[in-house]
């Protein structure tokens, strides 16, 4: 049987662990044949002894001082260069687990290079969508989402037509601090807000999860990777995270998408692992009950920000993304509070002339001013 060649980007994050633990129980299935971290070198060395890949890039450069000599026939890599060598080589698929805008360029050679590109990263897909579509028509059904209501939705919207459909609802968790007063939002600690009930992630999803930002973000992910129009989307406070996305069609026939929160299910499906026999496949604990209720806009405006942002469309959707990660950035290093990320995003997104995202300089040149915006309004404000 040929190996299937997988790339993953990303590979000692969340996603890329959860990846490999798969790619772990059918070797004789795939080949790794690049991986790629940023700081994480010592686990880096740990995967490419375990998997042996051709190619492996560590993309912070200072990290990468003291790497260690390889195996044989394992080619070190360095930097941002080194990711887009990997992401440009021939592969059947590659896995974009890389988190944030850096993420962009590692898409672009994906998309063009990959058969099937696994994409975890929401936030090129919030920020550039419109432009990627764009220059990438025919290349965007090479995407397949990872984000486990767009996966789920994909399972379904792929089994009808789009003239039955009404409406889609993705679900939402609410996060760590769902059910705190307004004025018990920051004295949560740090630990409490990355703590989320149901999935396990990376530091940057955790934070935009306890202030519903990621659910805004997945809002414009789905209207740009299906093409629906925004009040064609609605979202549902789940608490269980056991229903992730349902589809309401014009008959009256709801469908949804049902599973436990657990990655390696989308991950599984994307790398063709549909196997009953493994163990995360199978239903711990099916829920005695499922409860949806509305999101509340005052408690989280995060949400009606990103509505808000993703209507009026042009260069605002690149600004909220790249706002938020600097904002995230700022309170994981502990020198803002949660709610200032919210106020720092409004603030940012206000002081914004929106205008069209044409070219990958616009992208980046827009990035660095609403990076160094916040930086300035919290300078101001909070130092
Ligand atoms: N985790 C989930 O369950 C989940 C679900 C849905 C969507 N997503 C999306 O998937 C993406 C990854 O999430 P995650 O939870 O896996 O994040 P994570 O655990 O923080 O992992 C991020 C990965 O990207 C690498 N990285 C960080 N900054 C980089 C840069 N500037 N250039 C190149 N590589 C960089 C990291 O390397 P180091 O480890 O060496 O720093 C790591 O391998 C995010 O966009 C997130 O929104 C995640």
């Amino acid at each position: 049987m040929k190996k299937v060649k997988v790339i993953i980007l990303g590979s000692t994050g969340t996603i890329g662990r959860n990846t490999l633990s798969i790619i772990r129980h059918h070797r004789k299935m795939f080949k790794v044949l690049a991986l790629s971290a940023y700081r994480n070198a010592r686990l880096l060395k740990q995967q490419i002894e375990e998997f042996r890949p051709e190619y492996a890039v560590l993309g912070n450069r200072k990290a990468g001082e003291k790497f260690p000599p390889a195996p044989k026939k394992v080619r070190i890599l360095e930097g941002e260069k080194g990711i887009n060598k990997i992401a440009s080589l021939a592969s059947d698929i590659t896995v974009v687990g890389i988190s944030g805008l850096a993420a962009l360029k590692p898409l672009v050679n994906s998309l063009l290079h990959a058969k099937r590109v696994l994409l975890a990263n929401k936030e090129v897909i919030v920020a550039c969508g419109h432009l990627l579509r764009s220059k990438f028509t025919s290349l965007f059904n090479k995407i397949f989402p990872l984000d486990s209501e767009l996966f789920s939705l994909g399972v379904i919207l792929r089994n009808i037509k789009r003239e039955e459909l009404e409406c889609v609802y993705i679900t939402a968790s609410g996060g760590p601090l769902w059910g705190k007063k307004q004025q018990e939002m920051d004295k949560v600690s740090l630990q409490d807000t990355l703590r989320h009930p149901n999935w396990k992630m990376g530091k940057k999803i955790s934070v935009d999860s306890a202030t519903l930002m990621n659910k805004g973000f997945e809002i414009i992910e789905t209207q740009n990777i299906f093409g629906l129009s925004l009040d064609k989307i609605k979202v549902l406070v789940h608490r269980q995270s056991f229903m992730h996305a349902l589809v309401k069609m014009k008959s009256g026939i709801i469908l949804g998408t049902m599973f436990q929160p657990d990655m390696r299910i989308p991950i599984g499906y994307g790398l063709g692992v549909f196997s009953f026999q493994e163990p995360f496949f199978r239903i711990k604990n099916f829920p005695s009950q499922l409860n949806f209720v509305s999101p509340d806009h005052k408690r989280f405006p995060s949400l009606p920000l990103c509505l808000w942002a993703a209507k009026k469309g042009k260069s605002l959707p690149l600004v909220l993304v790249s706002a938020d990660e600097a904002a995230v950035e700022l309170y994981l290093q502990k020198k803002i509070k949660l709610t200032a990320i919210y106020s720092l995003v409004r603030e940012t997104l206000k002081l914004h002339r929106p205008r069209e995202v044409r070219l990958w300089e616009d992208v980046y040149r827009i990035d660095e001013w609403a990076k160094k915006t916040v930086l300035e309004l919290a300078e101001r404000r909070f130092s």
